[in-house]
């Protein structure tokens, strides 16, 4: 009988590690070499990342072109597994720059950091006695990142809040962090523990959770777009995607496709510049469903007939610290993005997260999503088939004028086109 128990698994070496995986799962040798054979991120560096690493994953690394964001030209790395993203991205940047590309802004990078009290007798009186001792706390936070102080950050002010819960009243307490240009869970996690014994003395309650939200609500980053009518094929598809928007703000089953469809562009350069994917996502929802779940972009048609489309939402990300600046290949990402805070790349994702969401709504509005997605489907089952160099254009052809994109349908193709 096989096990998962493996005691001391953390202390092999990778090799070994990789060994143990290999038995407990029939892995073959090409296997083992697919997962052992590293690139840029080398195995050392991984291994001081993550825990129990036998390996890295690689994903397509493509680069949106065309975004020009306040004036400025940008080039954005993207790392994501489904077809058509770059793509869409780029196309919807093209028509963008029409009307003038992107226009940002956004708050500064506030953070907030939670608090948990439990069993609060007299929640008000403790609430109360936590806000008179703001200043004391502030100062305790401050005392614990030296650096984020002399980089212009640190912990601004607090938030006390009575909770009412199943398990008795509770009262919570926000620190709300500036974290300069770092994502700044560490910092404001660090912060949190270290004011929790000054927060006991006052209140006599213990804390139990200190951690940071991930509802960013006070990091916001925000972009704005002119589409021209004429540009994206006239009033109809304005019309169309006005149409499509308000069907995402009245129901959350389209909504939720919708904000994916933004998030397909965000995460993507979230990953490519080793931030915190989950986290934004986390963030991103969770501010889309503050009053109800709804669309993180708006639209409307200005007198001109144009489709104007804003984005508002927070981007936590980072530019110091973090897998950012121990990856080669991210660090790599930001130097082609050319950012130099991580206020600028969060407005640069917000904009590319407008920009994926109108491509989405204008192939649905014109053509349905499938048609670009195909022609990229069909690349993939050809070469799943076993298609290679020129055979690919050929085989796609075929799969697509017959309108069915099927591997056995490709193979066939495939063997008829050797024969000959
Ligand atoms: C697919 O990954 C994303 C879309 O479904 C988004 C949308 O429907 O708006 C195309």
């Amino acid at each position: 009988m096989k096990s998962s128990r493996i005691s001391g698994f953390y202390k092999l070496s990778f090799q070994e590690r990789l060994n143990k995986v290999k038995e407990f799962a029939n892995l073959t040798d090409e296997e083992v070499a697919f997962i052992s054979k590293t690139g840029s991120l080398d195995m050392g560096v991984a291994d001081r990342m993550i825990e129990n690493v036998i390996g890295t994953f690689e994903l397509p690394m493509g680069i949106a072109t065309n975004f020009l964001i306040d004036g400025k030209d940008y080039l954005i790395p993207m790392v994501v597994e489904e077809p058509s993203v770059v793509a869409a991205a780029s196309n919807a940047a093209r028509m963008a720059r029409a009307g003038g590309g992107f226009l940002t802004a956004s708050t500064p990078p506030l953070m907030i950091g939670q608090i948990q009290l439990v069993d609060a007798r007299n929640p008000h009186s403790t609430r109360h006695e936590i806000l008179r001792n703001g200043d004391e706390i502030i100062k305790i936070a401050n005392e614990q990142d030296p650096v984020l102080i002399k980089y212009g950050g640190g912990c601004r002010d607090i938030e006390v809040k009575v909770l009412n819960t199943v398990r008795g009243t509770m009262v919570i307490v926000h620190l709300v962090v500036d974290v300069r240009d770092a994502m700044g869970a560490n910092a404001v996690n660090t912060m949190c523990e270290a004011v929790s014994s000054f927060i006991e003395e006052i209140t006599g309650i213990k804390p139990r959770l200190r951690i940071v939200s991930n509802l960013a609500k006070f990091r916001l980053a925000r972009a704005k777009a002119v589409f021209e009518g004429e540009v994206i094929g006239g009033d109809d598809v304005v019309e169309g995607i006005l149409d499509a928007y308000e069907f995402a703000r009245a129901d959350p089953f389209r909504c939720a496709t919708h904000n994916k469809g933004i998030m397909n562009g965000v995460s993507a350069v979230v990953i490519a510049t080793g931030n915190d994917f989950r986290a934004v996502e986390a963030g991103a929802h969770s501010f889309a469903a503050m009053k109800g779940y709804k669309p993180l972009t708006t639209y409307e048609k200005d007198v001109k007939g144009n489709l104007v489309g804003t984005i508002e939402i927070p981007v936590a990300v980072g530019t110091v610290g973090g897998s950012t600046s121990v990856n080669p290949i991210a660090a790599t990402c930001l130097k082609i993005l050319g950012v130099k805070t991580a206020d600028e790349l969060s407005r640069v994702i917000a904009a590319v997260g407008l920009a994926q969401n109108f491509a989405a709504l204008r192939a649905l509005v014109a053509e349905g999503i499938q048609r670009g997605h195909m022609s990229l489907h069909a690349r993939n089952v050809a070469m799943m088939a076993g298609a290679t160099g020129e055979e690919v254009d050929r085989v796609v052809e075929i799969l697509i004028k017959d309108g069915s994109i099927r591997i056995d349908r490709a193979r066939e193709i495939l063997e008829e086109m050797r024969s000959k």
